[in-house]
């Protein structure tokens, strides 16, 4: 594999697994405020980006390569409110997502089809989680803006069949 594409994997190993442990952080925040509901939100997705992390791992095991796991820094671990929490949730996937085009551009470079591919699944995650916390941060402004009557009126309508 192209030592600039496996440096870069490992680093995204490491990229991912900081993702769980900022969300674990955010999660023991929204505990200590009595928000257990965030809390479990937080932790499933702490879980999902240490499924991420394994995927990565996986692959560049399976290509022949050795996995070189790096020092994860500490995550913030005070926030002003759960509005934060999802701010600087959907920034920190914007930033995910800019390291996943840029390892793209890399297996594009190295002509690497096999990286390429499995690439594609996070290209595709990526879309999601953004979406996601996005969703979560918008609801979260209309309940301070309109009232959270109004979060209730939209469920009741997203009911209607036919
Ligand atoms: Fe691993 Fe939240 O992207």
């Amino acid at each position: 594999m192209d030592a600039k594409l496996k440096e870069a994997l490992n680093e995204q190993v490491k990229n991912e697994l900081y993702s769980a442990y900022l969300y674990l952080s955010m999660a023991a925040y929204c505990d200590g405020k009595n928000l257990p509901g965030f809390a479990h939100w937080l932790k499933v997705q702490a879980k999902e980006e240490v499924g991420h992390a394994m995927k990565i791992f996986d692959f560049i095991v399976d290509v022949g390569e050795q996995v070189i796991l790096k020092a994860i820094d500490q995550p913030p671990t005070d926030f002003s409110s759960p509005t934060e929490v999802f701010e600087k949730t959907l920034e920190h996937e914007k930033k995910v997502t800019s390291m996943i085009n840029n390892l793209v551009k890399l297996a594009k470079q190295a002509d690497d089809n096999p990286t390429l591919f499995m690439l594609q699944w996070f290209v595709n995650e990526q879309v999601e989680e953004e979406k996601n916390a996005a969703y979560i941060l918008e609801t979260l402004k209309t309940i301070k803006e309109a009232g959270p009557a109004l979060i209730m009126l939209d469920k009741e309508l997203g009911k209607r069949e036919g």
